[in-house]
């Protein structure tokens, strides 16, 4: 008799075990497919896959302490963001958040009383909803603020590099002078090509240009590691990164950007690729910035080489951003 009760109580426990198992697959299962929903337990989103290049756990997911209906997308310049701000102008009615589009043009360092200012500005904003800004990362948390969840999207350094340089000349196809001479250069640095820049270590392309890091910059953020290029700035960077950002995409990758951020974040994205593609065309030829000159395969390959702390930040993007695509089983 007391045999089979140890038996029973062995097969309850085995049962037991099994169920509970596959109940956590299954829960597994679903936080990652459908829970990628921002609404999901932040503890349960932690997704942690190894990093091929830096042998690092990557948080796939942001971690816990975000607020998980505040979205900060700290644009990076010549990135593709007026595309993805008329993408969000056109989702904030159909899935219901607002959008707060700051107008400032310029990329601003804030330090002290403005920094916190900024941050509990941020931190004001109804929910849900979406605020952009050419900002470098802000840490909420130093002020006891709840961390937004943040987004971005990155492009080849050297290909930002050469846009800016020549929307800083021209301004984008259509746009009129006013708008033009916003950008000041004067009209001799207006008629050097990009090649020119980089052989004559003018200003916005050599190695101690104000501009050098600037990717490392925007994912580093506003400490004093971030003001002077360094190993320890990209470190910050990818640190960011892995624990604040839920999507970075790529724009060589735009499509896949999207669907990424359809299933991250469905509250805020649902329906951006099949809306992007009604957009696209009418979009795609007013933002071409006017008059870019191709550069030479040396000229790249120097400016390669200057900004390679950047590459560094943009590799890891890439990497990660193609993880995450695996992962959410989406191939183009
Ligand atoms: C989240 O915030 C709480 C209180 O602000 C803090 O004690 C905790 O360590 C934070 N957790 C993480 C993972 O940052
Ligand atoms: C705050 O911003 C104002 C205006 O941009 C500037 O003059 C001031 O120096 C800034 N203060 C700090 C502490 O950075
Ligand atoms: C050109 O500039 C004028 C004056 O600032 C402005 O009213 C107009 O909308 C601009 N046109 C375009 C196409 O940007
Ligand atoms: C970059 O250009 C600036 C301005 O012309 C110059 O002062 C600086 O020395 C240059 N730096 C390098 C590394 O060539």
């Amino acid at each position: 008799m007391a045999s089979s009760a140890v038996i029973r109580r062995l097969v309850t426990f085995i049962v037991f075990f099994a169920v509970i198992s596959v109940w956590t697959t299954l829960q597994l299962h679903r936080d990652f497919i459908i829970g990628s929903n921002y609404e999901a337990k932040p503890a349960s989103i932690q997704a942690r896959v190894e990093h091929v290049q830096d042998q690092q756990p990557l948080t796939i997911w942001p971690g816990s302490n975000h607020s998980y209906y505040k979205v900060f997308y700290n644009r990076l310049p010549k990135c593709g963001s007026t595309s993805v701000k008329i993408l969000i102008r056109e989702l904030k009615e159909k899935n219901g958040f607002k959008f707060f589009e700051d107008k400032d043009y310029e990329i601003q360092v804030l330090s002290g009383r403005n920094l916190s200012r900024f941050a509990q500005m941020v931190d004001r904003l109804p929910t849900p909803s979406i605020y952009d800004k050419h900002i470098f990362y802000v840490d909420f948390q130093q002020f006891g603020l709840d961390q937004p969840v943040y987004i971005n999207l990155v492009r080849d350094p050297v290909e930002q590099r050469i846009s800016d340089y020549y929307y800083m000349r021209f301004g984008r196809h259509g746009e009129n002078q006013t708008a033009q001479q916003r950008h000041r250069r004067t009209e001799k640095e207006r008629s050097q090509t990009f090649d020119e820049c980089v052989f004559n270590n003018l200003w916005e392309c050599n190695a101690s240009g104000a501009k050098r890091f600037l990717m490392t910059q925007f994912f580093c953020g506003q400490d004093s590691i971030c003001m002077e290029p360094s190993q320890a700035a990209v470190e910050k960077a990818k640190e960011n990164i892995r624990r604040h950002y839920a999507v970075v995409g790529v724009l060589e990758e735009f499509s896949s950007f999207l669907k990424v951020l359809e299933m991250v974040m469905p509250q805020f994205f649902r329906g951006a690729h099949d809306t992007w593609r009604g957009i696209e065309s009418q979009q795609m030829e007013y933002q071409k910035t006017a008059k870019k000159r191709p550069p030479s395969v040396k000229a790249r390959t120097i400016m390669r080489q200057r900004l390679q702390l950047d590459y560094q930040v943009y590799d890891f993007i890439k990497d990660r951003f193609h993880m995450q695509k695996t992962q959410l089983g989406i191939v183009d």
